[in-house]
């Protein structure tokens, strides 16, 4: 689909500013907004390590922080520096607060090597059993 070209080809722009003097593991991440709205992200490392935030957390943090709460796609592109090799997949951490703003069924999760190989995954498959905000 285009639209997934588009949104792998903002999350390696994104990768480029991941901020990683520890793991030297580069991640990036776009996320799309149902307005149509693109929100890119990268890991944002730290010497306390803890605080440490992934790059798709970054993505949903900027755009929920800006008023976005309904969210179509996120595309992941991670690996050690250098071009990316192999699809990186949602931390665990990530795929819950995916599932705090998402559909499980509908919200798609791309992960792509670069424009012409990814897989799409929905949010139910990458978490199934999900505690969801409907259970409080
Ligand atoms: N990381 C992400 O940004 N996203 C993931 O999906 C997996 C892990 C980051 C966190 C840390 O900066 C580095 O990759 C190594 O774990």
């Amino acid at each position: 689909m285009a639209q997934d070209r588009e949104l792998i080809r903002a999350a390696l722009e994104a990768r480029e500013k991941a901020y990683t003097p520890y793991s030297h593991f580069k991640v990036g991440a776009a996320l799309l907004a149902k307005d149509g709205s693109v929100w890119t992200g990268c890991n944002i490392e730290n010497a306390g390590y803890t605080p440490t935030n992934c790059a798709e957390r970054t993505a949903f943090f900027k755009a929920v922080s800006e008023g976005q709460r309904e969210f179509l796609a996120i595309a992941v592109v991670g690996g050690r520096e250098g071009p990316v090799t192999e699809e990186c997949a949602p931390c665990g951490v990530c795929r819950q607060v995916m599932a705090e703003f998402c559909d499980l069924d509908a919200f798609r999760v791309i992960l792509a090597v670069d424009e012409a190989h990814y897989s799409t995954y929905t949010l139910r498959e990458i978490l199934p059993m999900a505690f969801v905000p409907s259970r409080l």
